[in-house]
């Protein structure tokens, strides 16, 4: 421990900030680390511009054309730092049981001592930031403040594009506020004169550690993403759900969207997909053609706060905000065509993340165009050309590579996007990649059946997740690797908040992935979402029926609109069909994920069950 580094540290303050915990906090961290030097972030552009210049210099960065993608930059990481780490993910509740058998457990004390080995040094040769950020828009009741200290100045950056960062932050938080502390180091000291690496992290050792009764985010060895962006999945996600379960509100891996209708009316929803499976394409979806006078607008594309509050007339409902004032988004896929309004926000000051480089300064990845360049420099700078493609099946971009570019680029955002009171929230859409058994749509009869549904969601793994691909893996709510507590406490807090609000939103499970014979989705996807979409906000508004199945409200062919859609009506029955032998496969496997939870399981969701299983086979 070195008191002359908290000095240096505590002395390098700005005056405006007045927060002694704060101050005295940041010089236990720099006494810990010990890095070269101390700067607090105040979030300015000039800031932004002076540190993305510095790592253009340190070959962090690659400008790209300033022409083609004006104030953009290209990184390249490690090939063993690509995306996050969910074996390396530790939840360190004081009682192994809080964490709950679906995370990673070690006992506060013990990774305490671990961590204070691992942080004491880690910092030599390097900067160490202080980034003060709020999680939603400034002053809103349903936003929270946090401060990460990190040695990356690409964290830096990329927080500055996805969070409300700097002074604004400090001003909010006073000289009392409540903070969530985050520490973040690459784990890649340097030694006296050692020249860097293009993007320093720790080859071997990394831990990602939350101590969610004491609101702590310690992360070490890793640069990339949800690891080292500590405001996204470690705390508007781990650390913030334990503290909606304590509070009564919700933090939920969800997108936010508005839908209006040709008679001006607006409809929000949040919908929860996994990782990759197509998020950010639903919150800025374009409807077809034929929609003619219907709009969606996008408030978040990753994250949902949700919080009750009484609206004007005196009904208690669900409000949202996204936390996030960025996308931190999945690039490859993402084209013109299969998602208009990304490519749009992408146009400047982005930050690209392994993607490949174009000989004329731009950035190209799988997907972007139908015919590839006939010359690239891929992701870990190597060249490539289609026939190399060809011959030895190398990508151009890693498939986790991302953009992160600012939310308010994005043409389809919602003029309320940055409204501090959220918007009210009308249904809840659950859905992950099933290429068989899963219906397109259904909606739940109640609510406790919509939390059994989310419950029990499935998904196929992609890139984003580990492990191999096309296994389906439970991932309730699309929560599995981001809830900070036991699972089955957190289906009971879902249970619990039904009875909170009283226009209960509606629940709806869509699956828009199923595949046929030869291999092909059988659904079109992307903007002709909107057709489901159009029945779920309807289905809402109580405007049409539906016919009654085992697994919920279904619509018959004729509830969807149809116009401008070559779907024929045999193909809606393939992609709606029931198919009860692979559905009593399913239910089988609920109930050895159900297993899994044990005592913590809420009764209701076995119950849930059982029904599931007698109207299954009575139907
Ligand atoms: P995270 O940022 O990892 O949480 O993921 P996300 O849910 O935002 O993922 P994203 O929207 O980036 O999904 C990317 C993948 O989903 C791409 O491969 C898309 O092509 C695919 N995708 C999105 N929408 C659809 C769809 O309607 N149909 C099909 N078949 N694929 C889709
Ligand atoms: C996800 O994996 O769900 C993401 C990307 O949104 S990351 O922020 O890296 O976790
Ligand atoms: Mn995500």
């Amino acid at each position: 421990m070195s008191q002359s580094h908290a000095d240096a540290a505590i002395a390098a303050a700005p005056e405006y900030v007045r927060h002694e915990g704060l101050k005295q906090w940041v010089g236990k961290i720099a006494a810990l680390t010990e890095p070269d030097r101390v700067v607090w972030c105040d979030g300015s552009v000039e800031e932004y511009d002076r540190l993305c210049a510095e790592m253009v210099e340190s070959g962090m960065l690659i400008k790209l054309d300033e022409t083609k993608r004006p104030n953009s930059y290209l990184a390249w990481s490690d090939p063993s730092d690509v995306a996050r780490v969910e074996d390396r993910t530790f939840i360190c509740s004081k009682d192994r049981g809080d964490a709950g058998p679906t995370n990673n457990w070690e006992e506060p004390e013990g990774m305490r001592e671990t961590l204070e080995d691992l942080f004491a040094r880690s910092m030599h040769g390097r900067t160490m930031y202080v980034i003060p950020f709020s999680m939603g828009p400034l002053g809103s009741p349903i936003a929270h403040i946090g401060v990460e200290i990190t040695d990356s100045p690409y964290v830096v950056a990329n927080m500055r594009t996805m969070t409300r960062m700097g002074r604004g932050a400090v001003e909010a938080l006073g000289s009392d506020g409540e903070f969530v502390p985050c520490v973040h180091s690459v784990g890649a000291p340097l030694a006296h004169g050692e020249k860097d690496s293009r993007w320093p992290c720790n080859p071997t050792t990394k831990y990602i550690v939350h101590f969610p009764e004491t609101r702590e985010i310690w992360s070490y060895g890793s640069g990339y993403g949800g690891n080292a962006l500590l405001g996204k999945k470690c705390f508007a996600l781990r650390i913030a759900s334990t503290m909606a379960r304590d509070e009564g509100w919700l933090a939920e891996h969800m997108l936010i969207l508005g839908v209006e209708n040709p008679q001006g009316e607006k409809t929000y929803v949040a919908a929860a997909f996994p990782s990759a499976c197509g998020k950010t394409n639903f919150a800025m979806l374009i409807p077809p053609q034929s929609f003619d006078g219907w709009k969606i607008t996008t408030v978040g594309d990753d994250i949902a706060w949700i919080k009750p509050r009484k609206d004007a007339e005196g009904t208690t409902r669900f409000y949202a905000i996204n936390p996030e004032a960025g996308f931190f988004g999945v690039a490859p896929g993402t084209s013109e065509k299969t998602n208009y309004n990304a490519m749009a926000t992408l146009r400047e000051n982005v930050i690209f993340t392994n993607v490949a480089l174009t000989d004329d300064g731009d950035v190209w990845w799988e997907g972007m165009s139908k015919e590839a360049p006939a010359h690239l420099l891929d992701w870990q700078g190597k060249d490539w050309t289609p026939e190399i493609a060809a011959e030895t099946g190398r990508k151009a971009a890693h498939p986790n590579a991302r953009f992160t570019a600012p939310a308010s680029q994005c043409p389809s955002i919602d003029p309320a996007w940055e409204d501090p009171a959220g918007v009210p929230i009308s249904a809840f859409i659950f859905g992950g990649r099933r290429a068989t058994t899963v219906p397109l749509v259904y909606q739940a009869f109640n609510w406790n059946f919509g939390v059994y549904m989310a419950a029990t969601l499935g998904s196929e793994t992609t890139a984003a997740a580990f492990g191999a691909q096309g296994v389906v893996r439970r991932d309730p709510f699309a929560m599995l690797p981001f809830c900070g507590y036991h699972m089955g406490d957190y289906f009971n807090h879902w249970l619990k908040m039904g009875h909170v609000v009283e226009d209960t939103p509606r629940i709806f499970c869509v699956n828009w992935f199923r595949i046929n014979e030869e291999g092909k989705f059988m659904w079109p996807g992307f903007g002709e979402n909107m057709r489901v979409l159009k029945w779920i906000v309807d289905r809402c508004k109580g405007h049409i029926p539906a016919k009654e199945t085992a697994l919920g409200w279904m619509p018959r062919f004729e509830d969807l609109d149809w116009s401008g859609s070559d779907v024929t009506k045999a193909e809606f029955e393939a992609l709606t069909k029931i198919d009860t032998e692979a559905w009593s496969h399913e239910l089988a496997s609920h109930k050895e994920w159900f297993d899994k939870l044990q005592d913590r399981l809420p009764r209701q969701l076995v119950l849930k069950r059982e029904l599931f299983e007698l109207a299954l086979n009575t139907d």
